[in-house]
């Protein structure tokens, strides 16, 4: 079925000159770009989009990065684009995902792992109101 799904390119990507190839990606996996915009996250949207890590020990320094530049905010859309947006990002971990995905081939790093996509048709809802509302 039809999906939209939110993918955030990070800051990370954007410092390194990698929207364009991840960009590529999403297109030649034969995604739509709905609406894309780059934008600076601030304490308050990270502590709202990542409200399910706010507790976690890491989320300081996750959002001391996902505030420290621009990134890319996108809403992609496709046949089942939730699930294959994850499939081409790869696991979370840059030094454990598959080569051949986005983070596996790019990154080496389980932070500064250059994408986030939402994880479920109830997520994609919430970040893409959160982001684009
Ligand atoms: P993302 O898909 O944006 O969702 C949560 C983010 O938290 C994740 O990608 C990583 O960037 C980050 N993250 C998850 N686990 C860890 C960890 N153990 N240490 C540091 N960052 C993490």
């Amino acid at each position: 079925a039809e999906q939209s799904t939110l993918i955030l390119i990070k800051p990370d990507a954007v410092e390194r000159g990698l929207v364009g190839a991840v960009l590529g990606r999403l297109e030649a996996k034969g995604l739509t770009i709905e609406k894309m915009e780059m934008r600076t996250m601030t304490d308050d949207l990270a502590a709202e989009h990542y409200a399910e890590h706010v507790e976690r020990p890491f989320y300081p320094a996750l959002k001391e990065f996902m505030t420290s530049a621009p990134l890319v905010a996108l809403v992609a859309s496709g046949d089942e684009a939730i699930p294959a947006v994850r499939a081409l990002a790869g696991a979370t971990d840059g030094r454990k995902a598959d080569a051949g995905t986005i983070r596996g081939d790019y990154s080496l790093s389980n932070q500064r792992n250059l994408i986030h996509a939402s994880d479920s048709p109830e997520s994609a809802k919430r970040e893409i109101d959160l982001w684009f509302g």
